[in-house]
């Protein structure tokens, strides 16, 4: 038998690099040895990939791209198809956890200067990845037929004809219709399980492709291909398999239990991840009292709102995106980590995290004259943020770079200080129980959260220094 399987594997293999793109892109592939944390989004982005084409794929064989029975068909799954439900709920908690997860990995990018030279394509593949994830996740939103679904696409789809001249033909050319209707849910599902999705996929191989090329960034920020063995390995790095593959297994662990934890006891998130209104048909004379899209694209929406002429919050909300690609451009700075930065990028990065967040909550709310000011603040340091970075990336001192990887404090290491935050925020409560044993009441210590948090503040200002 093992002959057999032997003779088998030698017959690919002289037919199929499979052993040398194994070596080349897992095991001899050396990544840095200090990833912390933040280098776990990555590869969660992908298993959020792999589910989304899974349950899409599901999610495909009972849906019905017909404005007449969408929403019926999407109920039918609910209640009907065995696990309909699970391939719905995790398509849809899928979505919003592709954002979480995406959202942080392009944050340590920023904070970690994964973008500066030699990977700005690395930058520009994700953040072409980015425009697609926002363009599937838009048009599959419509399938449902529910009322945000259909209104939803109508406010976003007729932004287009804030464009001078040629604005008016162009969202009758996207929608193939003077209303959203049949022909726009037509088309949406189209590009929503076919066109994009290829397009994502291709993007996604060409991001880590790029990423092979130069090899990975790590927290200090420095290059592991200048200090090689005599071996020509990089003293710095290790193999990514077994080293990462293995370490990312425990964080697809971490993942699985939140996004287990969302997909069966909150699927719809307080509205947040399906909102109330979707709850309801998609009704073309009757519009819903607010309408808010879903929390990723909020901050994008709160600049739009915040301007007050139409076409020139069109412009901001695109040059909100269009920014962030030039960002390997606009930073200046002679170093990558922000270990190694001055206070300016650090408070920077601080407020520029304030601003996203507020413009992300104010865009679920109604925008009232107050919110309005507030947004529009917000709005100018989201942009001050990137348009001044050439100039105070420049003008601030860093600190000195080490020539070699700094220690990397493990999870091990943390485990004592962990417990000790436990202890200090629970309160035990312990009296006698039946046979002996103690009954144990754990409550929250309101006097020990405020110590940790004002610790937290205290240390996150030392940090900013
Ligand atoms: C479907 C979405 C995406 C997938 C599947 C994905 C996948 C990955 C993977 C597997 C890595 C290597 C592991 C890691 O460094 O975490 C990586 C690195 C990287 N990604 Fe992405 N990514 C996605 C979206 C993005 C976006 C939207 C951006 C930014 C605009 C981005 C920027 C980067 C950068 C700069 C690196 C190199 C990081 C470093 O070496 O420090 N990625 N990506």
């Amino acid at each position: 038998m093992k002959e057999r399987i032997n003779k088998c594997s030698d017959w690919l293999l002289e037919r199929f690099p499979i052993s040398d793109l194994w070596n080349e892109h897992m095991a001899h592939y050396y990544a840095p040895k200090n990833f912390n944390i933040w280098y776990f989004f990555g590869s969660l982005a992908l298993l959020v990939l792999v589910n989304q084409f899974i349950t899409g794929i599901l999610l495909t064989m009972n849906y019905k791209p017909d404005a007449k029975l969408a929403f019926d068909s999407v109920e039918y799954i609910m209640r009907d198809v065995n696990w309909g439900w699970l391939v719905r709920y995790m398509h849809s908690t899928g979505a919003s956890a592709f954002f979480i997860v995406v959202y942080l990995h392009m944050f340590r990018g920023l904070v970690y200067g994964s973008f500066k030279q030699p990977r700005e394509l690395i930058w520009i593949f994700g953040m072409l990845i980015f425009v697609c994830l926002m363009a599937e996740a838009f048009m599959g939103y419509l399938l449902p037929w529910g009322q945000m679904s259909y209104w939803g696409a109508q406010v976003i789809i007729s932004l287009f004809s804030a464009i001078p001249v040629v604005g008016d033909e162009l969202s009758l050319w996207v929608r193939g219709d003077y209303v959203v209707s049949d022909a726009t849910l037509n088309r949406f599902f189209a590009f929503h399980v076919i066109a994009v999705p290829l397009v994502l996929l291709i993007l996604v191989f060409l991001h880590i492709v790029a990423l092979h090329e130069v090899g990975s960034n790590n927290p200090d920020g420095i290059e592991i291909k200048e200090n090689l063995s005599w071996k020509g390995t990089p003293l710095d790095g290790i193999p990514f398999h077994p080293y990462y593959t293995v370490k990312d297994i425990v964080g697809v662990g971490v993942f699985m239990f939140f996004f287990a934890t969302v997909i069966f006891y909150m699927p719809e998130m307080g509205g947040y991840f399906l909102e109330h209104a979707n709850f309801i048909p998609a009704d073309p004379l009757k519009t819903p009292e607010h309408i808010a899209p879903v929390w990723y694209f909020t901050p994008f929406y709160a600049i739009l709102r915040a301007v007050p002429d139409k076409f020139a919050g069109v412009i901001a909300m695109g040059g909100a995106i269009v920014v962030l690609f030039m960002l390997p451009w606009l930073d200046r700075s002679p170093v990558k980590s922000i270990r190694y930065r001055g206070g300016i990028f650090k408070k920077a990065v601080l407020l520029f995290v304030i601003a996203f967040i507020g413009l992300g909550y104010l865009g679920t709310q109604p925008a009232t004259p107050g919110a309005t000011m507030v947004a529009r603040v917000l709005t100018a340091v989201y942009f001050g943020f990137f348009l001044l970075m050439p100039l105070y990336t420049r003008w601030e001192k860093t600190k000195p770079v080490p020539e070699r990887l700094t220690e990397q404090r493990t999870l091990e290491d943390r485990i004592p200080d962990l417990m000790a935050v436990i202890d200090e925020v629970v309160s035990v409560e312990k009296s006698p129980g039946m046979l002996g044993a103690d009954n144990v009441k754990r409550r929250p210590n309101y006097a020990g959260i405020k110590t940790v948090l004002i610790r937290f503040a205290k240390n996150l200002k030392k940090s900013l220094d």
